[in-house]
């Protein structure tokens, strides 16, 4: 566009803006130190070091908290209410705004009881879990949802409460369309794994069965980070209990975790939390600490993850180059075919009732049950005493199992005990805009199946760069996904492909 070329940063900026700026980098700053502490405590502090480090990170949140909405923050936001901006600075400021409202619509003292409320619900939760007593969870999950009623009345007091609850991890995706995409896979996914249940078809599952030791895995989970390019100069690979990333554009650190009858587990999710990493590392680094370097919400980012995960790593293409170097880790599985790799990484497991365990299909009916109970809980329109009987009718309804008890039920997650409702959704909307990314991005370039195969990730990671992470929150959502493959934000192209997929392996 011709005024990207013309936009001068401070140039012409109003003397307000660059004021702003300031700020926010300074606030942003914060909030990054808190993702080091953050990396710290789940990768390397010992287990002692926790009452310090609670104080550290909670007294930088009220850092961050504070200079958010101090009254100069408002003040400036103020002064460029309809001032003359170039398109860049009306994103920064448009983003800027909206995390200055939230903030500031919200008291103090809520926010500190949720966060208590959090810390005694972690513990009850934890206990329920591993009792398998529903009610020992139930009271904190009760007053969970009434704070966050609570919280969301004070944001809008006028919207329903759920979507107000949601635009905090998806602020700029309408819930409209969260909901019809949600709704679309329920009711394509529900038919297709029945039939998938019926069908006779054997896939090669047991390829990869047996033990495979730790210290290999990790070896190999390198190498796969090196064959898709992730750099290690701005990055790092650590074991922890749940993989995750944090970082920047700058420094993006990835962990992973092994089980030794599961290689392909660790592979997946190295391979996930690269994509997060990908994404993170491609912000432009001029822009670092404005909303232009920072990334688009959750649901952008886990289709960055999804996209690496089962677009690339779980395609047929990508298992011509992998499986050499997984049989040099792993002699036994030599007389393994890429075909057995292929069905053995996605296969469905038809009778499971973990979300962490589920396989790509099956996964989304996880997901569209915890957002239909969450969003009826938060609505009034379901008590939290009937939500195990629920949760279990509803496994039953559209995954064809019933769970025995609430611990392998409604207590498999820990999201809840946190109070984050509106979050799950996020999960599936990134597989689904994976699935629309990535076939715009097939359409693009010149045979991607061919160069996956040949171990070729450079444009791949070009046109990613290019159409995805360079814009850090310039854009909202559905306008991103718009830009880079001329559509709407839907579940088609992800419908097309598991239609495919799925109706080739199993015959359906
Ligand atoms: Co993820």
């Amino acid at each position: 566009m011709a005024t990207e070329a013309a936009t001068d940063e401070t140039g012409d900026a109003p003397e307000a803006y660059d004021a702003l700026l300031d700020r926010v980098q300074r606030w942003n700053a914060v909030g990054s130190a808190s993702g080091v502490l953050g990396w710290d405590q789940q990768v390397m502090m010992p287990e002692g070091g926790t009452p310090a480090r609670s104080k550290q990170l909670s007294a930088l949140s009220s850092v961050h908290h504070d200079m958010v909405t101090a009254d100069e923050t408002g003040e400036l936001l103020d002064e460029l209410d309809g001032a003359d901006l170039t398109e860049e600075q009306a994103a920064v400021v448009r983003e800027v705004r909206r995390e200055y409202e939230r903030a500031d619509a919200v008291p103090v003292e809520l926010v500190e009881e949720i966060s208590e409320t959090g810390s005694e619900a972690l513990q009850a939760w934890e206990e329920a879990k591993a009792e398998d007593e529903f009610e020992t969870f139930a009271p904190y999950l009760e007053k969970h949802v009434e704070l966050k009623r609570e919280y969301a009345e004070h944001i809008d007091p006028d919207r329903d409460p759920y979507e107000v609850l949601f635009e905090e991890f998806e602020p700029c995706l309408s819930m409209e369309r969260a909901e019809s995409i949600l709704t679309e896979l329920r009711e394509a996914l529900v038919p297709m794994i029945d039939e998938i249940r019926e069908s006779d078809v054997d896939l090669a599952v047991d390829t990869f069965e047996g033990t495979f030791p730790e210290d290999d895995q990790e070896a190999l989970s390198r190498e796969a980070l090196e064959l898709v390019g992730y750099d290690f100069d701005r990055g790092r690979l650590d074991v922890s209990s749940h993989p995750f990333t944090s970082g920047n554009q700058f420094d993006c650190r990835v962990t992973t975790r092994f089980d030794e009858t599961d290689p392909l587990g660790a592979v997946g999710s190295t391979i996930h939390e690269f994509g997060h990493a990908q994404y993170n590392l491609g912000l432009p680094q001029e822009q670092f600490g404005t909303p232009l370097g920072e990334s688009r919400d959750l649901s952008v980012h886990e289709s960055q993850s999804r996209l690496w995960e089962n677009h690339v790593g779980r395609s047929e293409a990508f298992w011509e180059e992998f499986l050499p170097v997984f049989k040099e880790h792993f002699p036994q599985t030599e007389a393994a075919t890429v075909r057995d790799a292929y069905e053995a990484f996605n296969q469905v497991y038809e009778d499971n009732l973990i979300r962490v365990e589920a396989d790509e299909l099956t996964y989304h009916l996880h997901i569209v049950i915890r957002f239909e109970i969450e969003r009826d809980l938060i609505r009034g329109d379901l008590d939290v005493e009937d939500v195990p009987e629920v949760w279990n009718d509803k496994y039953e309804e559209y995954l064809g199992v019933r769970p025995d008890d609430d611990a392998e039920g409604c207590l498999q997650d820990i999201h809840w005990s946190h109070g984050n409702f509106g979050y799950f959704p996020t999960y599936s909307l990134g597989s689904v805009m994976a699935a629309q990314l990535f076939a715009a991005a097939e359409e693009e370039i010149d045979d991607l199946d061919g160069q996956i195969a040949d171990g070729e990730f450079g444009d791949l990671h070009e046109w990613l760069g290019e159409n995805v992470h360079r814009h850090g929150s310039r854009y909202e959502t559905n306008e991103l996904v718009v830009r880079a493959t001329g559509e709407d934000f839907s579940a088609d192209a992800f419908l097309d492909y598991v239609d495919e997929k799925y109706g080739e392996l199993y015959g359906i």
